[in-house]
C-alpha cells in the first residue's frame, strides 16, 4: 500500500501476526459479546429454537464493514450449537466443483461459514441456492454433450455468510438466509467494555479514562480498538511506567497520528484532497483516490464508511461531497456556492 496509509493502524482489516491475538481475545459464546444487543437476542433465539427442535439452525448472514465481529459470531454460532466449524472463503471458491468438494465432506448439522460470501463464483454459487434450499446439489460430470449431471444428496447443515458489501449479493442468495444479522459500529461504552476486557486478558494495566480515550478513538471498531490498545501499552510500557492512563493514551495515540475522533492519515487526506483540491466536490470516488494515493476499494470500504457517518462526506448521484461540517473539521469555511448546502440528506443516493 501507498505512503499514505502504510502505517495500517487503523484499517479495520486483521494484519499478519494479529490473528493469533486476536483469536485470544474473541468472545466464545454469544453470554460473553459485547453489544449488539439486537442481533444478540435475535440469533439467540434462533439457536435456541433450534436445540429444542433438534434441527440445524436456519441459515445465517452477518453484513457489516470489517473489525465487527462477523468471523466471531460465525464461531460462535458453531460453539453454541456444539457442531464443528468448517471456514472457507469466497475468493477461495473459483469453480463450483471447489464447492461441491466442500458439500460434500460435511456431516448433519455441521457449521459452514463462507466468509466474504459475495466474492465466489456465479457456477458456485448456483450450486450454492440449490444445496441451501433442499440439501442436495447437481455435479456435472464431464463436458459438452456427453455431460451428466449426477444428484448428490447433502446433510442438513448451516450455512454462515459473512460480508462487507450485503448490497452485491444476488437476490437469490440473499433470499435463501432465513436470518440476517446486520452489525452495527459499536457506541463508546461498548467500546470501553471491549477495551477493559481486552486489557484483562493481555494483563495490560489501564486507568478508566485511558481506556475511554482508547475507547473514543477507535472508529466504533473492536477491532481497532484491540490493536489501539495493544500500541498504547507498547508506548506504556516503554515511555512511561507500563500504566496506560489517559495521559499516556493521548500521548501515544498522538503519536500514532490518530486523532481525538478516530480518523487517520488517510481519512485526512481523502477530506484534505476533496476540499483544498477539489472545493467540495461533487468528485469521483476513483478520482479521489488517485488523489490521495491509495486503491479506490480502500477508500470506498475503509475510509468513506466512517466519514459518512461521522457527517464528513456525502455520497450525491455525481459524486463525493464534503458537508460543512468537513470544511469545519480541516479549520477551513466553505467557500461561497460549496456544493452542499445545510441539508445533506436531499443529495443522498441508495
Ligand atoms: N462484540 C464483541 N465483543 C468483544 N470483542 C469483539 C466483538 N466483536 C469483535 N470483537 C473483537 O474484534 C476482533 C475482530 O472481530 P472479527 O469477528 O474478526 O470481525 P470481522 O469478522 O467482522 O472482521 C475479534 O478478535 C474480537 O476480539
Ligand atoms: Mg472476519
Amino acid at each position: 500500500m501507498s505512503a499514505v496509509h502504510d502505517d495500517h493502524l487503523l484499517a479495520p482489516e486483521a494484519l499478519g501476526d494479529e490473528r493469533a491475538v486476536e483469536a485470544a481475545l474473541r468472545p466464545r459464546s454469544l453470554e460473553e459479546v459485547v453489544g449488539q444487543h439486537r442481533v444478540r437476542d435475535q440469533l439467540g433465539l434462533v439457536l435456541e429454537a433450534a436445540r429444542l427442535r433438534e434441527r440445524a439452525p436456519d441459515h445465517v448472514l452477518l453484513s457489516g464493514p470489517p473489525g465487527l465481529g462477523k468471523t466471531t459470531l460465525a464461531m460462535i454460532i458453531a460453539h453454541e450449537m456444539g457442531a464443528p466449524l468448517r471456514l472457507t472463503s469466497g475468493p477461495a471458491i473459483t469453480h463450483a466443483g471447489d464447492l461441491a468438494a466442500i458439500l460434500s465432506g460435511m456431516n448433519e448439522g455441521d457449521v459452514l461459514f463462507i466468509d466474504e460470501i459475495h466474492r465466489m463464483s456465479r457456477p458456485a454459487e448456483e450450486m450454492l441456492y440449490m444445496a441451501m434450499e433442499d440439501f442436495r446439489v447437481d455435479v456435472v460430470i464431464g463436458k459438452g454433450p456427453g455431460a451428466t449431471a449426477i444428484p448428490l444428496e447433502i446433510p442438513p447443515f448451516t450455512l454462515v455468510g459473512a460480508t462487507t458489501r450485503a448490497g452485491l449479493l444476488p437476490g437469490p442468495l440473499r433470499d435463501r438466509f432465513g436470518f440476517t444479522a446486520q452489525l452495527e459500529f459499536y457506541d463508546a461504552s461498548d467500546l470501553d467494555l471491549i477495551v477493559h476486557r481486552s486489557a484483562r486478558l493481555l494483563e495490560v494495566s489501564l486507568t478508566p479514562e485511558g481506556a475511554a480515550e482508547i475507547a473514543s478513538r477507535s472508529r466504533g471498531t473492536p477491532r481497532i480498538a484491540n490493536r489501539l490498545l495493544r500500541r498504547v501499552r507498547d508506548y506504556a510500557q516503554v515511555r512511561a511506567d507500563g500504566v496506560v492512563t489517559h495521559e499516556v493514551a493521548e500521548r501515544a495515540l498522538d503519536l500514532y497520528e490518530v486523532d481525538p475522533l478516530g480518523l487517520d492519515r488517510l481519512d485526512r487526506g481523502v477530506l484534505d484532497a476533496l476540499c483544498r483540491r477539489f472545493g467540495g466536490g461533487p468528485v469521483g470516488i476513483s478520482t479521489l483516490a488517485v488523489a490521495v494515493g491509495e486503491e479506490r476499494e480502500t477508500v470506498e470500504e475503509v475510509a468513506e464508511p466512517f466519514l459518512v457517518r461521522l457527517g464528513f462526506l456525502a455520497r450525491t448521484p455525481r459524486g463525493r461531497v464534503a458537508t460543512p461540517a468537513a470544511w469545519a473539521h480541516l479549520g477551513l469555511s466553505a467557500p461561497e456556492g460549496a456544493p452542499l448546502g445545510s441539508d445533506p440528506g436531499l443529495f443522498d443516493v441508495d
